[in-house]
């Protein structure tokens, strides 16, 4: 078997990759990439790595969320601060209702690629490449915003240093005290009569916290609790630019992909003879691969070869997305595939992927009654197979946004227009992703 080493995914087809006019610019920026520092770090990785292992026995929960698609146009604190409120107000509520650790990995600092459906977008007589993150071209609908520019690549890189470097101070730095982060949850309750629904699980929090602090728990600035773990994780797209910042670590000799922790195929690149594919299969860290309704048991099982051959629980999680007609009939072949040729696999639920659809105004759209639907029923498959549910990956935001359909605080189709500002895939608001962290809450807790 060929030895594998940081460029060998270059003599295997890749799907989805930007034609760059200027191949001489995009060599200068891959060399500049190359002599930057590393954005995270080998030890990280092997701690997500080895957490994952502890999802995969069932001894805690994985939440993955963030923008389908990160902007150039948003570096504020105050917009990185938010996000990171969001996913610690959501983990609160897990935590408490599954009684297990929940492992946090945003879909944050160099999510900035898109795969898309089609090369190029008409509009009227006008067809022009498809906007493809911000990471390649812009998102006007203009020849020069859309032409794929290689020194895109280095504002990447700089756009997720400066993201990381807040999101480390901001978790290790006193802002997120778990009180805090309740006291957030409560007045999301007491906001409105919807959110009452969720007082009994918001009493029973506050009344564990008491407890802890009764007992003697130390919730205090210097106290391990005060702190929290954040990793980062985007799709592996453009090969070029992660194997840019792909670097040996001095510790082990081994090569980990030090732009983000976790890094995923998705649907549209997971070819196990893939380019992709053949990437993941040589880094250290914890890799993943989206499954789409048209996986099969072997594709599982020649995902589980490639990615995971010494079968080590936390290498490889599956990220299925199914939409939440199919996978009640979609989801139980590939679990019971890897179940029985002993397949270490962390099970995750994409509810998003599987539920978009075009609104008559031509704007994509998600209901989250559906996204709730795909989430109960991969549950329930999971349990039926006798499968760990490992977790939940979401596309959401921080911002009162109108794009996705419903909720307790009700958006409805006449409101999509008013706050819809998703670069790709409509995300989940503040609201409804609170809405939907107290409804998994409920799964969880009557599991
Ligand atoms: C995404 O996660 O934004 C995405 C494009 O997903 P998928 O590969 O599952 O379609
Ligand atoms: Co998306």
């Amino acid at each position: 078997m060929a030895v594998w080493s940081p460029h060998t995914w270059r003599s295997l087809p890749a799907q989805q990759m930007p034609e760059w006019p200027d191949a001489g610019e995009l060599a200068r920026v891959l060399e500049e990439l190359r002599e930057l520092p590393p954005l995270v770090f080998a030890g990280e990785a092997r701690r997500l790595r080895s957490e994952l292992g502890r999802v995969a026995r069932g001894e805690a929960f994985l939440l993955q969320a963030g923008d389908c698609a990160e902007s150039f146009d948003e570096l504020s604190a105050d917009s990185i601060r938010d996000k990171l409120k969001i996913v610690l107000q959501m983990a609160v509520v897990l935590t408490y209702a599954a009684g297990l650790p929940v492992i946090k990995v945003g879909r944050i600092a160099g999510q900035f690629a898109k795969p898309r459906s089609s090369p190029v977008e008409r509009v009227g007589d006008t067809a022009l490449p498809t906007f493809r993150g911000h990471a390649v071209n812009d998102v006007m609908f203009d020849p020069e915003a859309r032409r794929a520019d290689p020194r895109r690549l280095l504002r990447a890189y700089h756009h997720a240093a400066s993201t990381l470097n807040l999101i480390r101070a901001f978790t290790t730095g006193g802002f997120a005290d778990l009180r805090q982060i309740h006291n957030w949850n409560q007045e999301f309750v007491a906001a409105s009569p919807q959110g009452r629904r969720y007082e009994a699980l918001a009493t029973q929090i506050d009344r564990a916290i008491a407890f802890m602090q009764a007992c003697g728990v130390d919730l205090s600035e210097d106290s391990p609790l005060h702190s929290v773990d954040l990793y980062t994780s985007h799709e592996a797209l453009l090969l070029a630019f992660e194997e840019a910042l792909t670097r040996r670590d001095s510790l082990t000799g081994r090569w980990y992909d030090c732009s983000a922790h976790l890094l995923w195929v998705g649907e549209r690149t997971r070819q196990p003879d893939g380019a992709h594919v053949e990437f993941l299969s040589g880094i250290e860290n914890p890799v993943a691969a989206k499954l789409g309704p048209a996986a099969t048991p072997a594709d599982v099982l020649a995902l589980c070869d490639r990615l995971n051959p010494g079968n080590e629980p936390g290498r490889l999680t599956l990220i299925a997305r199914m939409g939440a007609a199919l996978v009640a009939d979609r989801l139980p072949p590939l679990i019971e595939a890897a179940l029985r040729e002993g397949r270490q696999v962390v099970w995750v639920c994409d509810p998003m992927h599987g539920n978009t659809f075009t609104t008559p105004g031509g704007l994509k759209s998600r209901r989250f009654a559906d996204i709730v639907a795909e989430i109960r029923g991969f549950f329930a498959v999971c349990r039926e197979c006798g499968a760990v549910p490992g977790g939940v990956h979401l596309e959401l935001t921080d911002r009162d946004v109108t794009e996705c359909l419903g909720g307790s605080h009700e958006v409805s189709d006449d409101h999509l227009t008013q706050r819809y500002q998703a670069l790709c895939d409509p995300r989940l608001n503040a609201r409804q992703s609170l809405d939907l962290a107290f409804e998994l809450a409920e799964m969880l807790g009557s599991g």
